[in-house]
């Protein structure tokens, strides 16, 4: 990963998606960030509803939609970014 570049994180913050799990993503991937200091490289924040919601709840991570997501799947996702910064 270049220096200067930032991951960017969306959550989806519209009501299907906030409802059925990004609250408690929002929250985990918070968490992830801090505990493993990527506070520098990754941001994050919330987005509108982008009409995918019978796929969501969705998390848009450096352009890529992770649907359905999960703690479980949103980590595996974001240790690939944390094995990157070598
Ligand atoms: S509420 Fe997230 S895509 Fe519609």
């Amino acid at each position: 990963m270049a220096q200067n570049e930032k991951i960017t994180i969306k959550v989806c913050m519209g009501s299907s998606c906030y409802a059925r799990g990004n609250a408690a993503n929002l929250e985990f991937i918070e968490n992830f960030i801090k505990e493993h200091h990527l506070e520098a490289n990754m941001e994050i924040f919330g987005g509108r509803c982008e009409n995918r919601c019978a796929e969501g709840p969705n998390v848009i991570i450096n352009g890529e939609v992770c649907k359905f997501a999960s703690k479980e799947n949103l980590e595996k996702v974001l240790n690939k970014y944390v094995t990157q910064q070598v």
